[in-house]
């Protein structure tokens, strides 16, 4: 609060009404990506954050938590782990579901990719009821990694997420107005 790069970020999301279906507000990041400044802004206040906590793995949740995590790792000097939706990868996986509105979906991360004891931090564009995040954070965790927090650029008013992250801080940057 009081940072004026969250007021440019901020201002950097478009807000397109009714999509991808009536009633929701969807919060398009690509705007962001458009903006060199205001994207700048968002992976330095990451890295500042992170940079001095021995992190050794920034994992990315498919699709935008890759657009945010590559950069945050190269700039922390961590290793990134891509946590993807089935069927994409071509290794050993290890698979964790999660619940949507209607139905399920899974996620996927590579057996061997991390390391027990490994400090990780996992991002993501944005969360909403944080059952994509618990997911992620539950592939970590059955590999013996230390989830040392989430977080997104984006955070909805209506996160229940707290709840579902098993209580593992959560570092959001903007909410929605
Ligand atoms: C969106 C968003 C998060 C997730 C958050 O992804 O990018 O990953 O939903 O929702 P939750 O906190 O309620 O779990 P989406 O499911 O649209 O997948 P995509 O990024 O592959 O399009």
């Amino acid at each position: 609060k009081g940072d004026p790069r969250l007021e440019a970020i901020s201002a950097a999301i478009r807000v397109v009404p009714n999509f991808p279906k009536k009633g929701i507000m969807f919060q398009d990041i690509t705007t962001l990506l458009l903006d060199h400044k205001a994207f700048k802004h968002t992976i330095d206040i990451f890295v500042d954050r992170y940079k001095d906590m021995q992190i050794s793995v920034v994992a990315g949740v498919e699709a935008r938590g890759f657009l945010f995590g590559p950069s945050i790792a190269l700039a922390i000097g961590a290793k990134f782990i891509p946590l993807r939706k089935p069927g994409k990868l071509p290794g050993k996986v290890i698979s964790e579901s999660y619940e949507l509105e209607y139905g399920h979906d899974r996620l996927e991360m590579h057996v061997g990719a991390v390391e027990p004891r490994e400090r990780v931090i996992i991002i993501d564009d944005l969360v909403a009821t944080g059952g994509t995040l618990s997911a992620a954070m539950s592939l970590l965790e059955s590999q013996g990694a230390e989830v040392v927090e989430c977080a997104c650029v984006i955070g909805l008013p209506e996160v229940k997420g707290q709840h579902k992250l098993k209580g593992k801080p959560l570092y959001v940057l903007v909410e929605p107005s």
